[in-house]
């Protein structure tokens, strides 16, 4: 028999599918405009653009939200790696991930209403959240708004690393979103996580 807690709040629920709503849309017309083929496009280069535009500002706003919405409800503190054992936790939940899990043992860290992630997710959402989605937004306002970027850097064209950085954090955030949605697979059932994320309830 499972038991079930309920442990995200309706904000955060809410933040976490706006967010990937607006990332898929990202990433599907971020990757036309890289790929940018006159004769064959995935979505029309002026169109790409325009909703390139209005979803990484939206994303930016979005992701204000999150900060302050993590500050004022203390949700920040989940994301912070906490010192005794890290390391060995991390080791432990990744030989969990790469082989107990295939022979059906335990999940060696069960979510609890105090900590809510195991130490992989901590190090790897706190890197995603507080280090490469501030470049991604940062060097992409830097691209609407050119005049905030920096004329010169290392003699070359101050929007060259810009545009180098922007493109490499969001090759990184794709494939994490790769790797978080499989992982998303690992709760008590195929589906028990995807529909925390929906509904508030943690089954286990
Ligand atoms: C279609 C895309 C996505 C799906 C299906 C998905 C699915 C999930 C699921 C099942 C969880 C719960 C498991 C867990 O706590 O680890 C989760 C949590 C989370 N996801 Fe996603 N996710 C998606 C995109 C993203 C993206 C693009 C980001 C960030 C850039 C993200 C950031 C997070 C964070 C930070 C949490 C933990 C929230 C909290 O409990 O405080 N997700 N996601």
């Amino acid at each position: 028999m499972s038991e079930r807690i309920y442990m995200l709040p309706f904000w955060l629920r809410a933040w976490h599918w706006v967010n990937a709503a607006l990332i898929l849309v990202l990433i599907v017309t971020g990757g036309s405009l890289h790929f940018a083929q006159p004769d064959l496009p995935l979505v029309p280069f002026a169109l790409a653009a325009r909703l390139h535009d209005i979803a990484g500002v939206a994303l930016a706003a979005l992701y204000g939200f999150f900060v302050i919405a993590n500050i004022v409800s203390g949700n920040w503190w989940q994301y912070v790696p906490k010192p005794g054992g890290f390391i060995k936790r991390c080791l432990v939940q990744t030989r969990f991930y790469c082989w107990d899990i295939f022979w059906g043992r335990p999940h060696p860290y069960p979510p609890t209403l105090a900590a809510n992630f195991n130490s992989l997710q901590q190090i790897i959402y706190w890197f995603i959240m507080y280090f490469f989605m501030p470049i991604l937004l940062l060097t992409g306002l830097m691209f609407l708004v050119p005049e905030w970027a920096p004329q010169r850097v290392l003699g070359l064209d101050g929007l060259l690393p810009i545009a180098m950085a922007h493109t490499a954090v969001g090759l990184i955030i794709t494939l994490f979103m790769i790797g978080h949605i499989y992982l998303g697979t690992t709760g008590l059932k195929v589906t028990s996580l995807f529909r925390m994320m929906i509904t508030g309830w943690h089954e286990h």
